[in-house]
């Protein structure tokens, strides 16, 4: 059986103050959760947050990082600084940061390379654009994404990735893909991860449901037997709501 993993994607929201109250409100909510529960604070708040999640079940992930260990890239942070300061977690290739910037397939695979190096577990995002849906296409691209994110990840590495399925068209828009829709999407990555592994490795992969998922209709999208858990944007952003779709 694969553990659920709920997410929150904090994106550039939240002051130190902030993060601090809101983790504050959400941490008693939670602490029964039977899920892994993640928040991803910006870069500048980790410290903070990490001080405030001491001793509860609630992990800390990044929402990116540069794949080199240190060096001349300027307002850039590594997987290194990431790992000594207690994350865990880091998402990798979010649709937005492929639409604004510029990040490939490619690049998304030298990082997911460099945080298992690091002990880091990648939440890795894929997902289409409205175009690509209306073209018909959706489940080659994301099937060509994950094939590229994963490229030289061993087996066992595989198995711990998380993947995140995120329609681009349904993030932060309030059109969320239907249930089934989503399901069928995921099935269609966990057959590509099978094809290119194996089925004990699609088996063991978690693959979350991204995009305008809120505590309304987390229910029906974690009744669906594909999806393992949720990547959440704008429902992260309050305690109540957060832990009404992790206590789904
Ligand atoms: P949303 O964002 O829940 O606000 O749609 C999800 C995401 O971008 O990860």
């Amino acid at each position: 059986m694969r553990r659920p993993i709920i997410a929150g994607n904090w994106k550039m929201n939240k002051t130190e103050s902030e993060t601090i109250e809101l983790l504050t409100d959400l941490i008693p909510l939670v602490k029964d959760a039977d899920v892994d529960v993640v928040v991803c604070p910006s870069f500048i708040n980790l410290l903070a947050a990490k001080k405030v999640l001491e001793g509860t079940n609630v992990k800390l992930g990044a929402q990116n990082m540069h794949f080199e260990d240190q060096g001349a890239y300027t307002g850039e942070v590594s997987p290194v600084m990431l790992k000594t300061s207690g994350v865990e977690y880091v998402i990798l290739g979010h649709s937005e940061r492929r639409q604004y910037f510029k990040e490939t397939d490619k690049l998304v695979n030298t990082k997911v390379l460099a945080a298992i190096d690091h002990g880091l577990i990648p939440i890795i995002c894929v997902g289409e654009t409205l175009e690509q849906r209306e073209q018909g296409i959706t489940q080659e691209l994301v099937a060509l994404q994950t094939k590229v994110a994963l490229n030289d990840v061993s087996s066992e590495d595989a198995k711990k990735v998380v993947i995140a399925y995120e329609p681009v068209w349904a993030i932060g828009t309030g059109k969320t893909s239907s249930a089934e829709d989503a399901n069928d999407v995921i099935a269609a990555i966990r057959q590509t991860i099978a094809d290119v592994y194996n089925k004990e490795v699609a088996d063991a992969i978690r693959i979350q449901y991204g995009g305008s998922a809120n505590p309304g209709n987390i229910s029906e999208l974690m009744s669906m037997p594909q999806i393992d858990g949720g990547l959440i944007g704008g429902a992260s952003l309050t305690a109540e709501d957060f832990a009404k779709i992790v206590n789904f």
